[in-house]
């Protein structure tokens, strides 16, 4: 698969098949990964993968906590809302996909937590990861670790392998820590879900359109 293609079927999968992935496949992805480029080559990242008995444990306590109406804490602070006004129309405008697509009307606050509550149950994926990095860095090391997501992300694809990024997966960073091998005084960025793609669901229709060109670059000569 070239990257054009892998860029162009690329999309953020939210329903899973349950079959887990070999090791050697998950173990292959993430080695090739470490390839990925760095600020000062520091690689500041850690993956850390959660399988098995031990990703339906973290799937039990996320529920649990989302269910019971905490909120959580954060490694790292969401920026304060609101956002410039573009990024607030887009963030509504993916929301609203997805209700849609569910059939979810706008004002159905449970409906909408049900959509919510999918971030908590893995989107049913057999394996979760979670991106971290030492507490003390900043914004440079976060974009290196994002740089690493992608990587990760379209050799999954390359593989036949779909995947979600979530920042959700931050906000109940102490239950993530209970579960996964994260090192001490690391930090959250955020996590994934990963596993084979249930093409079957409705969800998985959902296609997130993109700026033209001119909206996001400049060019000067
Ligand atoms: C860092 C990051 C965090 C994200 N967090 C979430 C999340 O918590 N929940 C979710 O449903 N989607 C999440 N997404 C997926 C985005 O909503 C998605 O990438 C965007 O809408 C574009 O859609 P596409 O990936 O299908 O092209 C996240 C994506 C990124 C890159």
């Amino acid at each position: 698969m070239d990257v054009i293609t892998a860029l162009q079927s690329r999309y953020s999968v939210r329903a899973y098949l349950p079959e887990p992935l070999p090791d050697e496949l998950i173990g292959e992805v993430f080695d090739l990964a470490r390839l990925a480029q760095s600020g000062t080559n520091s690689q500041p990242w850690h993956i850390a993968v959660v399988s098995g008995e031990a990703c339906d444990e973290l799937r039990r306590r996320l529920c649990e906590r989302f269910d019971s109406g905490d909120r959580g804490e954060r490694d790292f602070p969401l920026p304060a809302d609101p956002l410039p006004d573009a990024l607030m129309d887009r963030r509504r405008a993916c929301g609203y996909s997805y209700y849609e697509t569910m059939g979810v009307e706008r004002a159905d606050r449970e409906g909408r937590a049900r959509i919510a509550r999918k971030n908590f149950e893995l989107f049913g994926a057999p394996h979760a990861a979670f991106f971290s990095m030492p507490r003390v860095l900043g914004v440079s090391s976060a974009v290196d670790v994002g740089i690493l997501l992608q990587t990760v992300t379209l050799l999954m694809v390359e593989r036949g392998i779909g995947s979600i990024a979530q920042g959700a997966l931050a906000q109940y960073a102490d239950t993530a820590r209970e579960v996964a091998d994260i090192p001490e005084g690391n930090g959250i960025l955020f996590g994934m879900s990963f596993g084979y793609t249930d093409t079957d669901d409705v969800i998985n229709t959902v296609r997130m359109p993109r700026e033209p060109l001119e909206a996001v670059a400049s060019f000067v000569s």
